[in-house]
């Protein structure tokens, strides 16, 4: 992606993702206060959250995207602690640290399925105790499912980009030994489908 953010510095756009607006909502009514948000790109969610008052940590890949992240934020009286960090390993924070994890597309790159455990496993050990896990993936409904070169079990590769499709069901039994779900919605973002996952630690 560093190529990509190099070009634009928004590529994603600058205004927050339907999701993160759907999602603090929630977090007014639960009192989140310290979040981490895994893969923040070039911050379009990062800042919205930090500048409604939570305070942020975020990791992403790439380098570019994170200084892109500072660069715009310099003007802003707001306060980020952002890490380059390639999350197939053990996530850089704490046990029981955050009050939220959110993630938008993130767990439906092309982890393996015991890639895939182990982050959902992390995710639970940063969380505290009936901390939120949301997260959004993209859905059994989406144009691109079945379509493509088929590289695994619901891992389908259009034009360079592998991608993860989950059904409800599958969801379910990724989370179950650590999460429980509170709810799963369906929306559409053209051009894309995508599960929204709302659950808490156990
Ligand atoms: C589709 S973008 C989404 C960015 C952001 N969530 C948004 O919606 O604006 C995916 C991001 O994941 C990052 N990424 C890909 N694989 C990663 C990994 N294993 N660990 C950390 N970041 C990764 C890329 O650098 C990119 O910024």
């Amino acid at each position: 992606m560093d190529k990509v953010y190099s070009n634009d510095s928004s590529f994603f756009g600058e205004e927050p993702s339907n999701f993160a607006l759907i999602c603090y909502e929630e977090f007014i009514k639960y009192r989140v206060k310290r979040l981490l948000e895994l893969v923040c790109g070039q911050g379009r969610d990062t800042i919205f959250f930090a500048t409604n008052g939570l305070v942020v940590h975020a990791i992403d890949s790439s380098k570019v995207a994170i200084e892109n992240i500072y660069q715009k934020i310099i003007e802003k009286k707001i306060s980020l602690n952002l890490k380059h960090f390639q999350a197939r390993q053990d996530l850089p924070f704490d046990n029981s640290y955050f009050d939220e994890v959110y993630s938008l597309m993130f767990y439906n790159m092309s982890f393996t399925d015991e890639e895939l455990k182990s982050l959902f496993t992390e995710s639970s050990r940063v969380l505290k105790n009936n901390g939120l896990l949301y997260f959004s993936v993209r859905s059994d409904n989406d144009v691109l499912y079945n379509k493509g070169k088929r590289i695994d079990r619901n891992i389908y590769e259009t034009n360079g980009f592998q991608i993860r499709f989950f059904t409800k069901t599958q969801i379910k039994s990724f989370l179950s030994n650590y999460f429980e779900i509170k709810k799963i919605m369906e929306s559409y973002e053209e051009p894309v489908s995508l599960y929204l996952v709302f659950c808490f630690k156990k």
